[in-house]
């Protein structure tokens, strides 16, 4: 059963923000073609981009401005006009990133826009480039004086992976902070932006029905599940020296567990939730690196069936090693050690090639203690569970039971089910949009602060360093593509008496 919901808007803080300049490092790449300049111009058609701005991609390939056009077109779709409107914004500066003269003709073309454009020099600073460049890159506009923040603000959006790490993570924000202010780094992770990732916060602290219950309690376990089903793509170079834990535990994993277990900020402010999120995560039960395997299970995916199509498995993948030992699956009991969540486990999940593209929480309610029911124990009475899906389909389901009509007593399971698209009739933005416009606002919630960053590289780097110095022994189990996983993962969850919620 599907309960109809109405939605009736009653606060909205959108607002416009002050003109600035966009300057994309690695526009010639993936990440710009597909999210940065499509969300760009989606807030330009919703009228959400400031009256005045430009945009400056660099990298090395060749482009004039006009050729740089002609690419960027080829990734917008919609009104003909505002294309072209866009496109008039859009300019590009070829150099290798490097070389001083780069800089100096970045610094003279800055400031030619800015004049033609009244950004009043403010800069927005993309690094859309490989992590080795994102140092090199701000250690020069740094020495241009392309970071200074007199009578303007200049931030820098930092793309993922922030460190391999927690000394490398370190090394690099001490290196930036000669350069760049806290308030100036935006380490960006895209989940956050996502509307139901964004929603989870309003959800819990908006509504007064689910914080009383929102504890060890009332919750007997939480589920958290990222999984994907295409394999490595064009991403081997990079995910041959990741790994799964690297690539989504150490972020989007974490960032989802945090606003799922953080005590009321005393304000909707970055400060006050990073605070709440540093607090959660030094909570975390370390995991006893002499016991590991009984905590954390990693695989990688072998050959199998996406969608009835056979496909290879990880090692014979383009560009992987076929004797690689890295993981693209991982599963993981988490404890929070506080008055909160003392004795709730959460299990957490994320893979490649798995058998669905699914993103989604799963919080799973004590059961009654007490059955009035005769012939019914308290153990054949489901659960309530609420369901946050985060994609592909954003929404919240929230399942209870209820009396089957007709004259004898039978029971239901039903849900409450929220689909995102159904009541709003949109699908939601693009989550570069809202992270885009939160850096022009200069508002940092939805972005890591540093502490943030480094306490979940702690959690992860023992566990890491292990793994890497037993590459041999350490256990990897292979799993076939298409299905949830390695047995050990539904080992992992069935010691204590339970199972993966698998989306169908
Ligand atoms: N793509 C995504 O969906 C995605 C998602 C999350 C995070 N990210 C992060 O975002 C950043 C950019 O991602 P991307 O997928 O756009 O990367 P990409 O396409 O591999 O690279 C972006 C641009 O950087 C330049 N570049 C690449 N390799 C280089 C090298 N070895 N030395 C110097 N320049 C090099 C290239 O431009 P030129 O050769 O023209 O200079 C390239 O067009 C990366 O840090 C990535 O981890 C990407």
């Amino acid at each position: 059963m599907s309960v109809p919901v109405t939605c009736k808007d009653f606060f909205c803080t959108e607002s416009h923000p002050q003109p600035v300049g966009i300057i994309i490092f690695g526009a010639s790449g993936d990440l710009t073609s597909r999210k940065l300049l499509p969300s760009l111009f989606n807030l330009f058609l919703r009228g959400l981009m400031p009256d005045d701005f430009y945009i400056l991609g660099v990298a090395r390939t060749e482009f004039t401005d006009e050729t740089f056009r002609e690419k960027v077109k080829e990734s917008l779709t919609g009104d003909n006009g505002k294309i072209q409107d866009f496109l008039e914004r859009t300019f590009y500066t070829q150099g290798e990133y490097d070389s001083i003269s780069l800089y100096s003709d970045l610094k003279w073309r800055i400031k030619d826009l800015e004049k033609r454009f009244t950004t009043k020099g403010n800069k927005i600073f993309y690094m859309a480039v490989p992590p080795s460049l994102y140092l090199p890159i701000v250690e020069n506009l740094g020495d241009l004086g392309l970071t200074s923040q007199e009578n303007a603000f200049s931030r820098v959006i930092i793309e993922k992976p922030f460190g391999f790490d927690l000394d490398s993570a370190n090394e690099l924000d001490k290196k930036l902070h000669m350069t760049l202010k806290e308030d100036q780094i935006y380490r960006i992770d895209h989940y956050l932006g996502k509307e139901t990732v964004q929603n989870i916060l309003i959800f819990r602290f908006a509504n007064s029905i689910f914080e009383p219950v929102w504890n060890n309690r009332y919750i007997d376990n939480v589920q958290i599940t990222v999984a994907e089903d295409i394999g490595v793509e064009h991403r081997a170079g990079y995910y041959e020296h990741a790994g799964l834990v690297r690539d989504m535990f150490q972020n989007h994993m974490m960032q989802l567990l945090s606003l799922v277990t953080i005590e009321p900020p005393s304000t909707f402010d970055a400060d006050e939730i990073h605070n709440e999120k540093v607090k959660i995560f030094r909570s975390i039960r370390p995991f006893p690196l002499d016991d590991l395997d009984s905590w954390f299970v990693r695989g990688q995916y072998g050959r199998g069936k996406i969608d009835g199509k056979e496909v290879v498995s990880y090692v014979e993948e383009p560009g992987v090693n076929p004797n690689s030992k890295v993981e693209t699956f991982a599963a993981a009991k988490f404890m929070i050690d506080n008055w909160r969540w003392s004795g709730v486990p959460f299990y957490m999940r994320s893979g490649k090639r798995l058998q669905k593209r699914v993103s989604e929480i799963i919080i799973t309610f004590k059961r009654v203690p007490h059955s009035i029911f005769p012939q019914l124990p308290v153990k054949n009475i489901p659960s309530n569970i609420l369901k946050i899906n985060i994609q592909p389909e954003e929404g919240i389901v929230l399942s209870f039971q209820a009396k089957h009509p007709g004259p004898k007593l039978c029971m239901s399971t039903l849900t409450m089910d929220f689909k995102y698209t159904e009541v709003f009739g949109t699908r939601p933005p693009e989550a570069y949009e809202r992270l885009l416009l939160d850096c022009m606002f200069g508002d940092q919630t939805l972005f890591i602060r540093d502490d943030v960053m480094r306490e979940s590289w702690k959690i992860f780097t023992p566990l890491i360093k292990k793994w890497e110095s037993e590459k041999d022994i350490s256990k990897l189990d292979i799993y076939e593509a298409g299905t949830w996983g390695p047995a050990s993962s539904d080992e992992l969850i069935k010691k204590d008496g339970r199972e993966w919620y698998n989306a169908l």
